[in-house]
């Protein structure tokens, strides 16, 4: 068994940092709330021995920073999405990268669901009034949201998250299932007897629009300002993948002025977001940061895929998630 130089870009909980201790390796962390913001420079600098780095979906990990990492075999990724990794320029060099794939599938779906029902009904601002001490009596017209029932629900990129969300919409709320993306998918079709549309029809068509294709040069601002025009002015869009799927600038201009429509964003464009996003002002845009595989069970498994990888790799036996 080969014994590695780790880089982890953070701290995860859980007992993967001892274990791969106990087994031979040196790992060094970033403590980010200790060390300050990993910046290219550090990165370099901490990473610069090690054949291993664990990373994060928030390190990009671009061809500046892997060219002067001449010792780096693998790049194991704690997140299913990859994008913040320069894979073509990785694997030129011969790097490999693995990712976190099924275990985080039902965090991430419970997480898109949480974001539905969150504003179908309006719990952001039920919750303000009670924080606020503003309760003062039964609403009976207060806080009216929409219903979930029955509503057509579209899904931009029905892999494992966008079916597993679909499966439960049908089944919670016997929602019409309607997907898009580049090839029809049997698993949805049979289990949701859902239909294959075309981004447009589906935009038109959908009462509930979520997102969970991968973010890559062909879905780069997907949602764009013809998306936009085609979407039911009181449409709920659900985004748990990445923010730059969405053109942000016309996510704002939509949202502004549709005040019956309404986002659930765990993704926006350069996380965190901004102090002075102008996303903060509309009470019918709600954004959580980026939590689609925080439950405890998600992240443990995520944890353990990444010592499997790890353990095979210096065994020289095949990784289980390698993309
Ligand atoms: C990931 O792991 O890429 C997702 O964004 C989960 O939230």
């Amino acid at each position: 068994m080969k014994k590695f130089n780790i880089f982890a870009t953070d701290i995860i909980q859980g007992p993967l940092y001892e274990r791969l201790k106990k087994d031979g390796h040196k790992l060094t962390v970033w403590d980010r709330r200790e060390d300050g913001p990993l910046t290219s420079e550090k990165m370099i600098e901490n990473a610069n021995d090690s054949e291993v780095i664990i990373s994060m979906l928030s390190n990009t990990i671009d061809a500046y920073i892997l060219a002067q990492l001449p010792k780096l075999k693998l790049i194991t990724q704690y997140a299913v999405g990859f994008n913040n990794i320069d894979i073509k320029y990785a694997h030129s060099k011969e790097i490999i990268i693995c990712n976190t794939p099924n275990v985080l599938t039902e965090a991430t779906a419970e997480l898109a669901m949480a974001l539905m029902l969150a504003v179908a009904r309006n719990l952001e601002a039920a919750r303000k009034n009670v924080l606020n001490k503003e309760w003062e009596t039964w609403e009976p017209s207060g806080f009216i949201g929409n219903s979930l029932f029955k509503k057509k629900h579209g899904i931009i990129g029905a892999g494992r998250i966008g079916t597993q969300l679909a499966k439960m919409c049908k089944g919670a709320f016997d929602q019409e299932i309607y997907y898009t993306g580049p090839n029809r998918k049997d698993e949805i079709e049979s289990s949701c007897n859902a239909k294959y549309l075309s981004l447009e029809e589906l935009a038109q068509e959908c009462d509930i629009i979520s997102i969970h294709c991968p973010y890559n040069e062909e879905t780069h601002k997907l949602i764009d300002k013809k998306i936009f025009a085609l979407f039911k002015n009181n449409v709920i869009l659900i985004n748990t993948a990445r923010g730059e799927i969405i053109d942000e600038e016309e996510l704002f201009s939509f949202f502004e002025k549709h005040k019956e429509a309404k986002a659930g964003l765990d993704v926006v464009c350069n996380e965190p977001l901004k102090a002075d996003s102008p996303l903060r002002k509309l009470d019918n845009v709600f954004i959580l940061p980026h939590i689609g595989s925080a439950n405890d069970e998600a992240r443990l498994n995520m944890a353990q895929l990444i010592y499997d990888n790890i353990s095979a790799f210096s065994k020289d036996e095949e990784l289980k998630t390698r993309v």
